[in-house]
C-alpha cells in the first residue's frame, strides 16, 4: 500500500431532526465548503500506528472512547480488504468543529474508510463505503439513522424516511447561514430526553412529533418546488415544536431571533439541539452576509454561509 487520501464534508439537517427518529421524513445536506480530510500512511514493521486528530497526537490504539468510531472504521475497512496485518498511521484534518451537530464523527469515519481504500487503490462501490462508514458510526451513536453517513459523503440534499433515502433536487435560489452557538449539545442526551417525555405523555408529545413530521414533509415539498418563503415558515414552526420538545437552548433562541430580525425567511436549531448549531434561510447572498454578521455580533462562535440551490 501507499499513502491514501479520503475526503468527506460536514452536513446540516435542514428540517426533521428528532421526528425522523419516529419514522417521519427529514432533509439533510452536505456542506461542501467544510471538508473533512484523512490520510492513511502504511506503518513499517514494528512501528506502532499513530493517530493525529482534533487535539490528539499519539498511538491509535490508546486514543480513547472519543475515537472509538474512527478505530472501528480502520478495523472494518482493513477486514474488508483482507489485510489486517498492515498497520496505518491515520491523520485527519477538519474545517469544522466536532460535537456541534455538523456530522463530524460520520465525516471522519467516512474519510478514513476512503483513505484506506485509496491506499490499496481499491475500487469499491458507494454502497460498500457507506456500509463500512455506518459500521463505524454504530460505535459512536449506537443506532445511527444512516443520515449522517450518507449526507457527509453525498453530492446534495437527501431525504430520509424510515431508513429509505432519496436525492432531493432543490429549485429556486436561497442561502443557508449556519452558526455555532459554541455550546456543546449532546445529541444522545437530547434524543433520550425526548423519548422520556414521549413515554410520559404519549398523546401530547406524540401530537408535537406528528406536527414536526408534517412541517418537515411540507418543507421538503417547498424546497423541491422552489417556494422559499413557505419553506422558511415551516422552519420557524419546526423551531417552536423543537422548543416544546425541550431540546432548545437560550443561546440558540437568541441567535434564531437575531437571524429573523435581520431578514431570515426562517431560522431554527439544526441537529440534536441543547446547544450546537442553528441555521437560517436567506433569500439572497446579501441577506445571508448581513444575517451572518449579525449572528457574529451576537456571539456566534463561527458562521458559515452556504448556497442552498446551486
Ligand atoms: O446532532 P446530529 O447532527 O447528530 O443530529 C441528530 C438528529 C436526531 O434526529 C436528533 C437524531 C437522529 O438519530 O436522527
Amino acid at each position: 500500500p501507499h499513502e491514501g487520501y479520503g475526503r468527506t464534508w460536514a452536513k446540516a439537517i435542514l428540517i426533521g431532526e428528532h421526528s425522523v427518529v419516529y419514522g417521519h421524513p427529514a432533509l439533510a445536506l452536505p456542506l461542501h465548503s467544510l471538508r473533512m480530510q484523512a490520510w492513511a500512511a502504511p506503518a513499517t514493521e514494528g512501528e506502532e500506528p499513530q493517530l493525529s486528530a482534533l487535539d490528539y497526537e499519539g498511538p491509535l490504539a490508546g486514543s480513547g472512547e472519543r475515537f472509538g468510531g474512527l478505530r472501528r472504521a480502520v478495523e472494518v475497512t482493513l477486514n474488508y480488504l483482507g489485510t489486517t496485518g498492515q498497520g496505518f498511521h491515520i491523520r485527519t484534518e477538519s474545517d469544522f468543529p466536532a460535537g456541534r451537530g455538523l456530522g463530524s464523527s460520520a465525516a471522519a469515519s467516512g474519510a478514513v474508510v476512503r483513505a484506506l481504500l485509496d491506499a490499496y487503490d481499491a475500487a469499491v462501490s458507494d454502497e460498500d463505503i457507506l456500509r463500512l462508514t455506518n459500521q463505524a458510526e454504530q460505535v459512536t451513536h449506537g443506532h445511527p439513522s444512516g443520515l449522517d453517513a450518507a449526507t457527509t459523503s453525498g453530492q446534495g440534499p437527501v431525504r430520509l424516511e424510515q431508513g429509505a433515502m432519496r436525492t432531493v433536487r432543490p429549485r429556486g435560489a436561497a442561502y443557508l447561514v449556519i452558526a455555532d452557538t459554541g455550546v456543546a449539545g449532546s445529541t444522545k442526551e437530547a434524543v433520550e430526553g425526548v423519548r422520556g417525555r414521549l413515554e410520559a405523555d404519549p398523546d401530547g408529545v406524540g401530537r408535537l412529533m406528528d406536527e414536526l413530521g408534517n412541517q418537515a414533509a411540507a418543507a421538503i415539498a417547498d424546497l423541491e418546488a422552489g417556494r422559499m418563503e413557505p419553506l422558511g415558515d415551516h422552519m420557524n414552526q419546526a423551531q417552536e415544536l423543537l422548543d416544546a420538545l425541550q431540546v432548545g437552548h437560550p443561546t440558540l433562541d437568541k441567535l434564531v431571533q437575531e437571524a429573523r430580525s435581520n431578514g431570515a425567511l426562517g431560522a431554527k436549531l439544526t441537529g440534536g439541539g441543547l446547544g450546537g448549531c442553528m441555521l437560517a434561510l436567506a433569500a439572497d447572498g446579501d441577506d445571508a452576509d448581513r444575517i451572518g454578521q449579525a449572528l457574529k455580533a451576537q456571539g456566534a462562535q463561527q458562521v458559515w454561509v452556504h448556497r442552498l440551490v446551486a
